[in-house]
């Protein structure tokens, strides 16, 4: 398919209350334990993004049965836990991460043979640390060189019920050992020393699933999950998704002027390292009508133009902010003086090598740049002072969707414009980005 090239330039300031798609973590599971319920769910606010979009025909293939209603609530009747139908064809996960990973789990625990694939990125991807820890479940993993997809699955519900520590900061990891702990007969237990997101526990609590989540002395949490429980379909309401947030709101921070309201983002504390890490920066940001919704902590955000200074990240903030280095680092690229991120292993394996996709980009927009291990330091150039791009050497997005829309950010506020190579991968997780920019008073083109 034909690469379709964008570019960003000076904005005017951005005004304007919005509200950005439904959560994409949120949307995956919501899905998912609506297949593993018995009944109907009904799901507003699902993210109507390619990656949950494939989550959602998967769950077709698997035995749900979905439908969109006039007022854009879906609705899906579960096919049941341990009543998965076997799928007649190849689940296609699209360039999602996340539906793939949670599947494995889920698919390992069910007696049917399945077989997975997805986009030129997801099958360079990582499955191993997947199907690593689900072994002991005694189903049996086929895939091709590296740990890659495509990779095929033959599910056991006999198993011996499983106790894993996790080795990688990775929800993922710890969301398909959970999922496939859920058909398993007894009682299992998983170990999260690093704090990652805990969206997948909410949603087995919110299902009514028999389980518990102590905090750990160390930091983290244990979880333990008693087996086949009656889980029992429940209405959810998905809130806006911090991720995608991040964008306007790093573009209000940048722009002169500007002053932009987020209606109902998602501000489950692991997920709000951005957030923190802007305040610190000296953002002006202020969190309105704080409330909880559908089990998740939300608020209205408001937010001006403000002057940022550089700031040093320890890695221990990165599980709750995994998905937003890209964008900070526009904020860094805009602040005064040297920032430093620790810790940024897990970057190179999200959907391009990410470490390398920020160097590069920044690279080619005229921003100095280094990778020392795994840390990413960033030399400022002050508000305003990012040099910018040129047509010929566009930043090369390598169908990321979070590089896309950082580097078209940015172009937002640089001296000249930015262009990028392919804006394709942002309707991945944010298929109105170009129109509410628009709306804001941005010029973004393709
Ligand atoms: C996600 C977890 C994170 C994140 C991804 C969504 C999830 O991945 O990068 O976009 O929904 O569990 P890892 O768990 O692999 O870090």
């Amino acid at each position: 398919m034909t690469k379709q090239p964008y570019l960003a330039e000076k904005s005017p300031p951005l005004k304007g209350e919005i509200s950005v798609p439904g959560d994409k973590s949120i949307s995956h599971r919501a899905l998912m334990f609506a297949l593993l319920a018995r009944g109907k769910t009904r799901i507003s606010g699902l993210l109507e993004g390619e990656d949950v979009l494939a989550t959602a025909k998967a769950i077709q293939q698997l035995g749900g049965r979905v439908r969109k209603d006039e007022a854009g609530v879906w609705h899906v009747e579960g096919a049941g836990l341990g009543k998965l139908q076997e799928p007649d064809d190849v689940l296609d996960m699209g360039n999602s991460g996340t539906a793939a990973r949670l599947l494995i789990g889920l698919l390992s625990t069910h007696p049917v043979t399945t077989v997975l694939t997805g986009d030129h990125s997801l099958r360079g991807r990582p499955m191993a640390r997947v199907t690593g820890p689900l072994e002991a479940t005694g189903a049996s993993f086929q895939m091709r060189s590296k740990g890659r997809l495509p990779l095929s699955i033959a599910g056991k519900d006999v198993a011996e019920c499983l106790t894993y520590r996790l080795a990688v900061a990775s929800a993922q990891v710890k969301s398909a050992v959970l999922l496939a702990a859920l058909n398993l007969p007894g009682e299992s237990v998983v170990e999260d020393p690093f704090g990652t997101r805990d969206h997948t526990e909410n949603m087995l609590r919110h299902f009514g699933a028999d389980m518990t989540v102590e905090e750990l002395n160390t930091g983290g949490t244990r979880i333990t999950v008693q087996g086949r429980p009656a889980l029992t379909a429940r209405d959810i309401c998905v809130p806006a998704d911090p991720s995608s947030a991040a964008f306007p709101v790093a573009a209000a921070l940048l722009v002169p002027g500007s002053n932009v309201t987020l209606r109902g983002v998602c501000l489950n504390p692991t997920r709000t390292g951005l957030f923190q890490a802007l305040d610190r920066m000296g953002a002006q940001i202020t969190f309105l009508n704080e409330r909880v919704e559908g089990g998740e902590p939300v608020a209205d955000m408001h937010v001006v133009h403000s002057a940022l200074q550089a700031i040093t990240l320890e890695p221990e903030i990165v599980p709750s902010m995994v998905d937003e280095f890209p964008i900070l680092a526009i904020a860094a690229a805009n602040a005064e003086g040297t920032s430093r991120f620790e810790g940024l292993g897990e970057l190179r394996v999200k959907e391009s090598d990410r470490l390398a996709a920020i160097h590069a980009g920044l690279a080619s927009i005229g921003v100095s740049a280094a990778i020392h291990g795994e840390a990413l330091v960033i030399e400022g150039c002050g508000a305003g002072g990012v040099p910018g791009g040129n047509a010929a050497r566009p930043v090369v997005t390598h169908f990321d969707h979070r590089i896309a829309m950082s580097f078209l950010i940015a172009g937002l506020a640089s001296q000249q414009p930015i262009h990028v190579d392919d804006g394709r991968a942002v309707a991945t997780s944010f298929p109105n980005f170009f129109a509410l920019f628009g709306a804001l008073g941005a010029t973004i083109v393709g």
